[in-house]
Formats: C-alpha cells, structure tokens, sequence
C-alpha cells in the first residue's frame, strides 16, 4: 500500500508538471483528489488496516495528498496569472493611433461682423442696450414721429401680428425705450433683429439686422456724428475709405444723411457689388428731430443728439464677398463652415 501510495504520488505529480493548461489541473484534482480519485480509493481502504498500521499510513496519505494539493494550487495560480497577463495584452490600448478629431463649432459671420462693430462703439464709449422684437406701434412709429396716417409708414412693409402690436422694422425704436429710462448723457448701440414684408430676392430679406446707435447730451452737432461715423467707417474698412455723406429723409431725424463708403471690391472704380457706382450704402442717420426728443421728455432747447441705423447683413455680405444675402439664413453648414 505504502509503495502504491508513493507511485501514485509521484504520477500525479508528474502529471501536474506537464500539464498544459487550467482544464488539465482540473482533470488531474478530479482524477487523484476527487470523491471516486485515486487518492481518495487509498484513504477508503484504511479501514482494513491494522490499528498500528493505520496512523502511520494515514499520515502518509495526507501528507501526499497535501503534496499534491499545494502542486495543483501552484499551477493553477500559474495559469490563471499567465491568462490574465496574456489577456491585458490583447486588451493593450494603442495610443499612437490617430484620434477621432474633436469638431469645434465657429461664429456665424454675422456674428464676427456684429462682435467687431460693437468693439469699435465700445471703444468710443457707447453702452450696448437690447430691445424687444415684439414692440408696440408705439415705439415702432408713433414716438419716432411717425403718425398712422404718415406717408413714410410705406417705405417699411410691417408685419402686424395685432392691432397695436408688430415686429419692429427698425432698431430706431430702442431710441425711445432707452430716452424714456435714462437721462443724458446718452450714448448707446443697439443691435437686433429687424422685420419687414419685402419680396425675397439676393439682397433682400423679410429678416435682417441693424445696429442703431444714438448720442443725446448737451451741445451735440451734426460734427459729432460724422466724426463717429467716419471713425466706425476707416475701422471697418480701413483708413484710406472715403465716406461721404448725402442728404436724405427720416422722419425721426432732421437733418438726415444717409452715409456712402467706397466699394472695398473695387476702391471706388465701379463693379459689380456697387453696381458701377463705386459707392456702398451702409447707412441712415441724423440729428435727433426735437420731436421725438420731447415726446420722451427731454428738452429740446437744452439738449441735442444724433441717431444712426447700420445695416448688418450688407456689411457681412460686402466683407466676405457672399453674392445671396439668403446664405445667411439658410444655415447651410456647408457654407457656414468655410468661416
Ligand atoms: N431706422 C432707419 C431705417 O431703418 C435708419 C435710421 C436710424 C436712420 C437712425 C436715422 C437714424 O431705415
């Protein structure tokens, strides 16, 4: 018995040093160690042993099969750590592999024309106000001096939406709101959105954008306002861009000038986008009229002012040579992308 016990041991042991894998460990615990084992058969027939005999052999038996345990504890730890190194391996993240590029989003031209408009006015010490799109008749028309029955309400196409209440078609009406809650000195810009019903061609749109700028203070001159203008002009376009300066009418200024730059496409020559005129139109401004000035409660005789309206989307489309002003409201991502 001693002998059988000791070749056993020594197979099994042998078996454990070649085995292959975790499966074969298991295969030799079921083979020697388990409930029908080869081992376990010995420790079954210690029944027939002699009580002298029995101690010593049982002693045997487990210390064999403690032998044995300990061996298959030891491969088994081996593979189970070979598996995980091979598996960390394969799971190894390569990071010199090119990334999925981030996509970062950009300013709409618009909004890169209106950021660098607002620096200029900023520098020369204008607040930015906002003001409702929604507004009254009111302040759309009647405080700008301009009665219902006013010949110049047609050259502004409205889109009612009731009675009394519209889509403003002008940023002239942040005047009012902004005379009737401050005192002078004045000096803001209001830049918004604007309405109006006009058909839709490539240099028309039922919705664009102005910026309306308006200086109240004391001893104010038409000199103020065309030193700010021709400062906004040269910053815009560059120092060597005339600008001139043509009588025109608005029933909220007197007098009214609408302000002309040289073409920036073709320096005044005459092309395409100025239609051979060499001039661009940008905008329409004037001395407050003493009218609408009273009408928000600030005296005429003691202070004056000058109001302009610049129209956004003419600058963008002049700036970045976009032929369809409705480019800038399709928000085609193939085009905006090329900002
Ligand atoms: N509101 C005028 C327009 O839309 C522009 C303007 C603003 C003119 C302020 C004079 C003063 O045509």
């Amino acid at each position: 018995m001693k002998q059988k016990l000791e070749e056993l041991k020594v197979l099994a042991l042998a078996a454990v040093a070649e085995a292959k894998d975790e499966k074969q460990i298991d295969e030799i615990r079921v083979k020697y160690l388990g409930k029908k084992g080869e081992l376990t058969a010995i420790l079954k027939q210690m029944g027939s042993l002699s009580p002298e005999e029995r101690p010593v052999m049982g002693q045997l038996v487990n210390s064999a099969k403690a032998e044995l345990e300990e061996a298959i504890a030891k491969a088994s730890k081996n593979f189970k750590e070979k598996a995980a190194e091979e598996r960390l391996k394969a799971e190894t993240i390569d990071v010199t592999l090119p990334s999925k590029p981030a996509t970062v989003g950009k300013l709409h031209p618009l909004n890169t024309v209106l950021n660098d408009m607002i620096d200029i006015f900023q520098s020369m010490g204008f607040d930015v106000v906002d003001g409702p799109e929604v507004e009254t008749d009111f302040y759309n028309f009647e405080a700008l001096n301009v009665p219902a029955d006013h010949p110049a309400r047609d050259m502004q196409d409205t889109f009612y939406l009731a009675e009394n209440l519209l889509l403003r078609t002008q940023t002239s009406a942040a005047q009012i709101r902004t005379m009737e809650n401050r005192k002078p000195p004045i000096k803001i810009i209001c830049p918004g959105r604007v309405y109006r019903a006009d058909e839709v061609d490539a240099t028309h749109s039922p919705v664009f954008h102005q910026i309306e700028g308006l200086v109240v203070d004391k001893n104010i001159t038409m000199c103020d306002l065309k030193g700010v203008l021709e400062q906004f002009a040269h910053e815009i376009y560059g120092k060597d861009t005339e600008v001139k300066f043509r009588p025109s009418f608005f029933p909220f200024t007197e007098p009214s000038v609408e302000v002309d730059v040289t073409c920036s496409e073709c320096k005044g020559k005459g092309c395409r986008v100025c239609k051979g005129s060499g001039w661009i139109e940008i905008l329409g401004a004037g001395m407050v009229h003493p009218r609408v000035l009273k009408a928000c409660g600030i005296d005429p005789e003691e202070y004056t002012g000058f109001a302009f309206g610049i129209g956004l989307d003419r600058l963008t489309t002049t700036r970045y040579k976009i032929s369809d002003i409705r480019l800038l409201f399709e928000n085609d991502l193939r085009f905006l992308k090329q900002f």
